[in-house]
Parts: C-alpha cells; structure tokens; sequence
C-alpha cells in the first residue's frame, strides 16, 4: 500500500495537543482514520480541539494533564487503552521554551521546568506507552518525539532548552534499539522555526531574524510537522527506526556562505530561469 489508509483505526496519543503542532498532528491523524487522545493542561482549548475533529467525522478525546505529573502522563495512555484496548502511537510533543540567558543566570526551579516538561516527559510518555502496546498485543507500532533543530545545533542563551532537547534525541535513539525487535519503532522529528503559539508575540524583527536563518526563507506551518508524524505512523514508515528527522526548511542543513568579496555574489540567482 503506497498511501496513508495503513493508519485507519489506529490508536494514538499526542501529548500537547491544545495547540500548535499537536494540535495539527492530532487533526491530520483524525482526518486520516485515526482515534486520537490528546493532552494538555487547558481543558477550553482541549475541548475546542475535540470540537473540530468531530465536526470534521473524526474520533477525539481530551484528557487534561500536565506531563510533568507522572500520574497523569499515565492517565492519558490508560484512556486510550480503556477506550479502544489497543495503542499504537504515541507522539510525545508538549514542550516549552525559556526566556533566553545565559547559562549561569538561570535558576535550578527554571532548569527543572524545562527539564521535566521537554525530556522527562518523554521517558514516561515513552515508559508507559511501550507497555500498554506490549500488554495490549499491539501490532506495527511508532512512537514518535518532537524534538527540535535546537537538539542538533545549539543557539546562544538557550542552553536549557537546547540541552533538553539533545537527551530527546539521544532517547530516541537508544530507545530505538531497545524495541526494534519489538515491532515499535521509535523516532523523532526536528522542527525548525514554526509558525506556532510560542511566536505569537515575537516582535517583527525577531521574526524576520528567524526567517533569514532559514534557507527556504519562511516559517515552517504547524501541519508541515504533521505530515512527517502521518509518515512515520503508517507503514510506509516501518524500516525507520532511531531516525532523526528534520523538517526545517534547511535551517540545520549548513551555514550561509561567508564570502562576500567573491564576484558575482553566489547568493544573487535573480538571473537563474526554471527551464
Ligand atoms: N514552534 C517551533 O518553532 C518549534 C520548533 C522546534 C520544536 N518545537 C517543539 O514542538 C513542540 C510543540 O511546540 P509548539 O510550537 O506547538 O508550541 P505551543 O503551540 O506552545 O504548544 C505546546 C503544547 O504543549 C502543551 N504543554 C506545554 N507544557 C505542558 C505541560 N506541562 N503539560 C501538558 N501539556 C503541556 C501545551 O498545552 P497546555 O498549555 O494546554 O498545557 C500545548 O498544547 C514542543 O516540544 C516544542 O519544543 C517547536
């Protein structure tokens, strides 16, 4: 099959689906046949979410949890299984951003903030959606973490987020390894900018300084990021494990060319046609 119908009826639970990439991987998961059980902390926007896939014929349910918490972490895995008796996928998106510092300005509390919402709850997310997919006989099952191009590249004054999201994407790939013959596969996606909630209220000029790092020259959109999750749901998808993917618009591909004084400016292809 060379299409997305292998996700029909699938099982899976996006944590941080309020907003943002979760939201629209919960969206496009639905919209493909999927059943989806969605986290987060604000039950309004949890609802609204639910609210949209049924209008749209889809299959949702909310439950309100802070990932931090590992109780409620596994709450969210134990409704699915209760409710459908199997788990598939299991995307481990909820994350936040600090305010940028240098390192030594931050405080141990911020440092635990970060820590706990970006990486610790991936290891429980991880833990207990392994085993309700093993309890559960689940076949041809991923689990999928959102990373970030800040776990491959680091950015000045964003240590607490660029450390958190570097063990994400050493967990994968261990991870990977400890169920590849388990039939779970196990990988993460790295976004580079995306036009999401934690841009909101970026001010014009950060915005512009984001788009000039990136070589397609835009932000990314939130269902750009889905689509890569559809992807390594399906079975398409079943001989990629302990991979980290981007989908950055080239952001961690290399860096601008620092040559200037060379003529003609290898950067002006104004001349260039498409054949
Ligand atoms: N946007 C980007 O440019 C970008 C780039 C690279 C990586 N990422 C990663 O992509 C993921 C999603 O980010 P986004 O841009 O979509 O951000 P967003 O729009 O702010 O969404 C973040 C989601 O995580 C949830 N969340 C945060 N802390 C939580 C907690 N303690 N417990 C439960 N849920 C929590 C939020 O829900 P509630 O507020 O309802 O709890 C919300 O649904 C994050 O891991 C982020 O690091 C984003």
């Amino acid at each position: 099959m060379t299409d997305f119908r292998s996700v029909e009826g699938k099982i899976a639970v996006i944590t941080g689906a309020t907003s943002g990439i979760g939201r629209e991987i919960a969206k496009t998961f639905a919209a493909n046949g999927m059943k989806v059980v969605i986290g987060g902390r604000n039950p309004e926007r949890g609802a609204k979410v639910v609210d949209d896939i049924v209008r749209n014929g889809g299959e949702a349910t909310f439950v309100q949890g802070d990932v931090r918490n590992e109780e409620d972490v596994k709450k969210l895995v134990a409704t699915a299984v209760e409710k459908y008796g199997k788990l598939h996928v299991m995307v481990n998106n909820a994350g936040v951003t600090p305010a940028l510092k240098a390192l030594h300005e931050y405080d141990l509390a911020e440092f635990n903030r970060i820590t706990e919402s970006n990486y610790t709850a991936v290891f429980t997310g991880t833990k207990y959606a392994v085993q309700a997919m093993l309890d559960t006989g689940s076949r041809d099952c991923s689990i999928i973490n959102i990373a970030s191009a800040s776990g491959l590249k680091a950015t000045e004054c964003f240590g607490l987020y660029d450390g958190s999201k570097h063990a994400v994407v050493g967990l994968t790939k261990s991870c990977a390894l400890d169920y590849a013959k388990h039939d779970i596969t196990v990988n993460a996606i790295c976004p580079g900018v995306i036009d999401t909630e934690i841009f909101a209220n970026a001010p014009k000029e950060v915005r512009e300084i984001n788009m000039k790092a990136v070589p397609i020259g835009r932000f990314g959109r939130p269902e750009e990021i889905s689509y890569m999750a559809l992807f390594l749901a399906s079975d398409l998808a079943r001989f990629m494990t302990g991979s980290i993917v981007t989908v950055d618009g080239g952001y961690t591909g290399g860096d601008q060319n620092n040559m200037p004084w060379q003529t003609p400016d290898p950067r002006d292809l104004s001349d260039l046609k498409a054949e």
